[in-house]
């Protein structure tokens, strides 16, 4: 069975056992406390909260994740960055007994794996929250036991799982292991972890399970490791063109930081050196240092991506719509540190040989620090190199001289812009919401013809451009601010919704034509007063936008006006 045919086969099974399909949330979460998307359950986080869930209580998705906690791992058989995650959820519908039938009769009726090739996980309990009985209850009914050795009960290291972020949902686990290899982890949300790690248990529990796609292809297809399956292999014959026999460390390491690349960049993500652009950087770079040490050709990087892009471009329109994007940043960046490449490596060179002579095995956090300001060396490809030689890297020094850094940058920026530095900071976000209605308000004032010619934000005022052929009345203006604050006042709910282009049109969301939008897009609604094609961020609520101020209205070239407004307390 093909990949693709296993996604529709998992969610079609969950369909007609009464679930509702949802499409995979973007790898840039609303969640604010966490950088990326790494599971299913986390654009469901609310549901499992007591919110009412508009999609009804029991879904099952194919989820686009991103994790950066075992990147070190990656390079062997199945450790990877950027995943799918196949899941179902329940919020309040079912728990324990049914969410283990159907994960047992998915993969022993549907994938028919015998059951003998079946291992399960149990949490044992500790001090904390109590030894999950029920779960080993509903096993042992399927033949499981712990005298039959097919059944463990295992700590909280292994069988506990969440909350994503600082606080959240979480609860003990079953895992399903098949051959050996950990396929499945059924998570029972029943309790409530708070910031300082307080349990409490939830009103309505809930059933969280995810399965990565790439091992249960690997198991399906009954290959050996994940790259040799469809998901990976056209990449890993990209490079192996430049002829190695087969998929090493290197390759494979190329193959998913290429592939979580391409994910990142299509998700509007760049090289920078903070935040979620420097995940992205450390990923290229690598990459781009493994194309050295193999010595592949220059294209290969761009080959990689273009295969990755091939692999996924049907599950994941947007991929394609943002080709151009992704190879670009790609190119670039490789250009970019293929000029500081080689005279790292020279400098790191030396340092390792005075390190030597003094006989210490260690780097220091300083010239790590050192090589990545001058030669723009991110910590991994030191250490890498460190422990080819045996020596160490002091990372703590680094971090510690990063942090100053970034401290250092922030200071600057914030005097730059006038208290904001961060990107997006609360007020631009503020200001973004202000502008959606302010569009909104102007199309009811001054007519339908209103559109949108172009928008500039910066943490103290909004600057909007729009067709409209001649100066607006100071009446005009007074009713086009009333009608803003009446709608910050009237506290609506600021909603966010993934969907296609076209739908998004057709649905009536304004679009800004000279953009080029991906194919799929975040609309946002304000009510019924404005719903807009937009890539936010905006603030929840209207009411946290304050009081909104028009403080000048002006020409911006033939038949367009410029508005600029504030907002204030
Ligand atoms: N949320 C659970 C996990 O990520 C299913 O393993």
């Amino acid at each position: 069975m093909k990949s693709k045919e296993l996604r529709d086969n998992f969610l079609g099974f969950f369909r007609q056992r009464g679930h509702r399909i949802v499409s995979s949330s973007s790898l840039i979460p609303e969640d604010e406390s966490v950088l990326f998307t790494t599971a299913g359950m986390q654009q469901f986080k609310p549901y499992y909260l007591g919110k009412e869930s508009p999609l009804g209580r029991n879904v099952a998705s194919c989820q686009k994740c991103f994790r950066t906690s075992d990147i070190d791992e990656v390079g062997d058989k199945r450790h990877l960055t950027f995943f799918e995650m196949l899941g179902n959820f329940s919020f309040g519908g079912y728990f324990k007994e049914k969410a283990i039938a159907l994960a047992f009769e998915y993969l022993t009726s549907f994938l028919h794996f015998p059951v003998s090739e079946l291992r399960v996980t149990v949490f044992e309990g500790d001090e904390k929250t109590p030894r999950d009985e029920q779960s080993a209850e509903v096993w042992k009914k399927f033949g499981f036991s712990e005298e039959k050795g097919n059944l463990k009960f295992c700590s909280r290291e292994d069988n506990f799982w969440g909350p994503t972020g600082k606080e959240g949902p979480c609860g003990p686990t079953t895992e399903i292991y098949y051959r050996d290899i950990e396929i499945w982890n059924l998570v029972f949300n029943e309790y409530y972890r708070d910031k300082n790690g307080l349990f409490t248990p939830l009103e309505q529990k809930g059933v969280d399970t995810g399965m990565g796609l790439e091992r249960l292809t690997m198991a399906v297809q009954k290959k050996s490791n994940v790259f040799e399956t469809d998901l990976f292999y056209p990449i890993i014959r990209q490079l192996k063109k430049s002829g190695f026999e087969t998929a090493g460390r290197g390759e494979r390491i190329i193959a998913d930081h290429i592939k979580g690349a391409v994910f990142l960049i299509s998700e509007g993500v760049f090289p920078s050196n903070v935040g979620r652009g420097y995940v992205l950087r450390r990923l290229l770079r690598r990459a781009i240092r493994y194309a050295n040490i193999l010595k592949l050709p220059e294209m290969s990087l761009i080959s990689a991506a273009k295969e990755t892009i091939g692999i996924y471009k049907d599950v994941y329109p947007t991929l394609l719509s943002r080709n151009a994007d992704i190879l670009t940043v790609i190119q670039e960046e490789r250009e970019k540190f293929e000029k500081t490449l080689k005279r790292g490596l020279k400098e790191l060179e030396l340092k390792i040989e005075e390190a030597q002579k003094q006989g210490v095995k260690r780097i220091s956090g300083k010239t790590a620090f050192d090589l990545f300001q001058s030669y723009g060396f991110p910590l991994e490809i030191t250490e890498e190199i460190a422990k080819e030689r045996g020596f160490s890297v002091e990372k703590e020094g680094f971090e510690r001289e990063f942090k100053r850094h970034q401290e250092i940058s922030r200071r600057g920026a914030e005097r730059k812009f006038g208290g904001i530095g961060r990107e997006a900071g609360i007020e631009e976000r503020k200001l973004h919401t202000a502008t959606h209605l302010l569009q909104a308000a102007l199309r009811k004032v001054l007519g339908d013809k209103v559109r949108q010619m172009g928008s500039d934000i910066n943490s103290e005022r909004l600057r909007f451009d729009f067709s409209f052929p001649r100066k607006m009345t100071q009446e005009e203006i007074k009713k086009v601010e009333m009608l803003v604050n009446q709608k910050i006042k009237e506290d609506i709910e600021v909603k966010r919704e993934v969907m296609s282009y076209e739908k998004a049109v057709n649905s009536g969301a304004l679009a800004f034509f000279k953009e080029k939008y991906p194919q799929e897009v975040s609309v946002y609604t304000i009510g019924d007063f404005s719903k807009e094609i937009c890539a936010g961020p905006h603030v929840r609520r209207t009411s946290e936008l304050g009081h909104f101020k028009i403080v000048k209205e002006e020409s911006s070239g033939a038949g367009v006006r410029r508005i600029k407004a504030i907002l204030t307390k």
